[in-house]
């Protein structure tokens, strides 16, 4: 490659037009684009966002279609590796249809903290089960022959300040926790980029951060893709190229071109080797050569079967809806019910999406008005697949009337003549604005309420981007968790209110009791902190020390200081039961096994997800870290044997001095159970002192 054509490939605008930038020529108009070099035999990056999806962000492709997942939030509550990667191939598949090649997919970072507004495009608080279902969605992009991307290396925990604010976090918690997470993705599903956040991490932008691109993740864990930046995330050139950052993305919401003109001139200047540029360029091809991208690239115009790709997106949520509480076996509804009152602001329309860039849009998606998005507007967007519609369906005959909710009194007097009540709470949340409290907004609390005082048999659907407070629920009988369901979600909410599906979700996320639970309950002004890329900050750096909880995230945090939340992380009801025994765990040369039965003891099919803690008691022990877990369908009275290997470092400390893992000699509880706080049946296990890296 010339000169220029490798600085061509090392930063680019946003393809779309934006400002001034018009969208350049032969970009298909979304994240990314960075021109072919035919003369070599290499096609054109073409790159977009695609956590949730293929994003089509801003109707910038107008009339473009495209299947909307549910949240990865729900991905997380499945438990189901499989699942993630038949979700991720079908990203993949439709990825290559449209002719692009690199996807912005694979969200790992650890939740830290559940206002977060960009939650719903994480995983989960745990880095086990964060790294398996972020490495297999990123797997299955891949095996289309797709670049995945994971993404935001690393501590990127919260929007309010998101350009300057410094997640603070010794490197010891670091590596137990945030970057357990992406490692355990990187292992497994060998992405062919990684994006680092636009916060600090220790002082240090995060796409400038010396300590976790070049030390970490190209030379302890020997990463040999690429690292591009976030857009409109640089602030160097000099320090930037020597970290290890690999390209400017998004460079035209930066304030200097770094990556171009500068970097040119520092090259000259013999300030940033021109073996710097080489590899930067190197690893990039090496990443298309390896998922397959040059050999045979994407042909665009190729059909796709939004049909059938909806059918996944809604067997993906059927997976993961939780139920978190049913009481007096309220659910499932008796087919046939007389008279069924729906109340939900858009429930007959559709299911609520996250905003911001991960943003996919459906056609006959319902736009309504959200907010200012990096100087563009955002919609709230209402995917369609309507709850009413599939209620009717799956209700067999019985009346069901529709009320949006707005008039608190008529929907109490409507409530008092249903036989049953099914209300839809909903909570928007979008990259760039966390949430203010867990709170329900617009008084759906005193809807709620109201209703619930009016008619006994309310059930409650929540479609958050998160955990919320639930100041009613002992006033329910039942409440399920649907998060953000994605292109199939109306169905399989009713498929789990009649019984057609049998829930199986687990809360991936603690739910908190109150914010004074937290480890950080004050949350700054986002008026006062605002910053976006592209747009003028207000407010300097500030810093977040999220060594109070360490590697203690999520439900670590509630054990640790004795707290009860509302609802523990693992947590999900079934309209089934199941019972866990023979419990035993072996070490033997290095490799730990736990093995133990689960059986289906009620009358219906279910999956049961066997969830595996371990926890080291004492000085340089340790509080409950998920070990391991399955997700296993069993016919009523079936029982199955399972084994569950135990990843080693999750029963080590990280030493960041020696920079290895450490087990300690010892006694460790293994606990197998149904949820973080369930104290379930115990096994322990004694481990010889070991060291192993990195
Ligand atoms: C900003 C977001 O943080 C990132 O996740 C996304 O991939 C880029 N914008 C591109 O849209």
């Amino acid at each position: 490659m010339t000169q220029d054509e490798k600085f061509a490939w090392i930063s680019g605008p946003m393809a779309i037009p934006i400002g001034d930038t018009k969208k350049p020529e032969g970009a298909l108009g979304s994240a990314a684009y960075y021109p072919a070099i035919p003369r070599l035999g290499i096609p054109a990056q073409q790159q977009s966002d695609a956590s949730l999806g293929v994003g089509n962000l801003g109707g910038v492709r107008p009339g473009d279609n495209a299947t909307a997942l549910p949240s990865s939030l729900l991905l997380g509550a499945a438990f189901d590796p499989e699942g993630a990667r038949e979700t991720g191939a079908l990203v993949g598949q439709e990825a290559r249809a449209k002719g692009f090649t690199v996807q912005l997919a694979g969200g790992a970072n650890l939740i830290r903290e559940p206002r977060g507004g960009r939650n719903f495009e994480y995983v989960s608080e745990d880095p086990l089960l964060t790294g398996i279902i972020a490495g297999n969605s990123v797997a299955g992009i891949q095996s289309q022959g797709v670049v995945a991307t994971v993404k935001h290396f690393a501590v990127n925990a919260q929007e309010t300040g998101r350009v300057l604010v410094s997640s603070d976090l010794s490197p010891a918690a670091m590596h137990e926790s945030d970057l357990l997470a992406f490692k355990i993705a990187i292992e497994i599903g060998q992405p062919g980029a990684v994006m680092p956040g636009y916060n600090l991490v220790n002082g240090h932008w995060a796409s400038e951060n010396a300590y976790l691109i070049n030390t970490v993740l190209k030379g302890e864990w020997r990463y040999p893709g690429w690292v591009m930046s976030d857009w409109g995330a640089v602030h160097s050139t000099v320090k930037a190229a020597l970290a290890g950052l690999d390209v400017q993305s998004g460079a035209n919401l930066d304030p200097d071109p770094y990556f171009g003109a500068p970097l040119q001139a520092a090259v000259a200047a013999g300030k940033v080797p021109q073996t710097r540029i080489d590899d930067m360029v190197r690893r990039q091809l090496r990443s298309l050569y390896a998922v397959g991208v040059i050999d045979n690239p994407p042909q665009p115009g190729a059909p796709i079967d939004y049909m059938a790709h909806r059918l996944v997106a809604q067997r993906a949520a059927e997976r993961g809806l939780v139920l978190l509480k049913n009481e007096g076996d309220a659910l499932p509804l008796a087919k046939g019910a007389k008279r069924i009152l729906v109340i939900g602001r858009r429930a007959d329309v559709g299911v609520l999406a996250g905003g911001g860039s991960s943003a996919v849009t459906p056609v006959g998606s319902l736009e309504t008005e959200g907010m200012s998005f990096m100087g563009t507007e955002m919609k709230k967007v209402y995917h369609p697949s309507s709850p009413l519609n599939a209620i009717r369906a799956e209700a067999n005959a019985a009346q069901v009337d529709f009320l949006d909710g707005t008039d608190r009194s008529a929907a109490i007097t409507a409530a008092r003549k249903a036989d049953i009540v099914v209300i839809f709470a909903e909570e928007w949340r979008s990259e760039g604005l966390d949430m203010q409290g867990l709170g329900l907004p617009d008084d759906q609390d005193a809807l709620i309420d109201g209703v619930a005082g009016a008619n006994a048999k309310t059930i409650v659907v929540l479609e958050s981007g998160g955990p919320v407070a639930m100041p009613w629920l002992a006033n329910v009988p039942a409440v399920i968790a649907a998060f953000y369901p994605g292109s199939g979600g109306g169905e399989a909410i009713a498929g789990v209110l009649f019984g057609r599906v049998n829930p199986s979700g687990h809360l991936p996320i603690t739910f908190p009791a109150s914010v004074a639970q937290l480890p950080h309950p004050d949350q700054r002004d986002p008026e006062t902190t605002t910053s976006n890329p592209g747009l003028k900050p207000k407010g300097g750096v500030f810093h977040v020390d999220y060594d109070v909880e360490g590697s203690d995230v999520g439900y670590r945090w509630y054990a640790r200081q004795g707290l009860t939340p509302l609802f523990p992380f693992g947590h999900g009801l079934s309209y089934t039961s199941f019972r866990h025994g023979d419990l035993s765990v072996q070490a033997d040369k290095g490799s730990i096994t736990a093995v133990f039965t689960v059986a289906n003891t009620g009358a219906r099919a279910g999956a049961a997800v066997p969830q595996l803690y371990v926890a080291r008691p004492g000085k340089g022990g340790f509080v409950t870290r998920l070990a391991g877990f399955d997700r296993v369908d069993l016919a009523p009275a079936a029982r199955e044997r399972i084994e569950v290997r135990i990843d080693p470092r999750l029963l080590a400390r990280y030493d960041a001095t020696a920079r290895l893992w450490r087990i300690a000699a010892g006694t460790y509880e293994v606990r197998l159970a149904n949820d973080a706080a369930d104290p379930g049946i115990k096994a322990t296990l004694e481990l010889p002192a070991a060291t192993f890296g990195p």
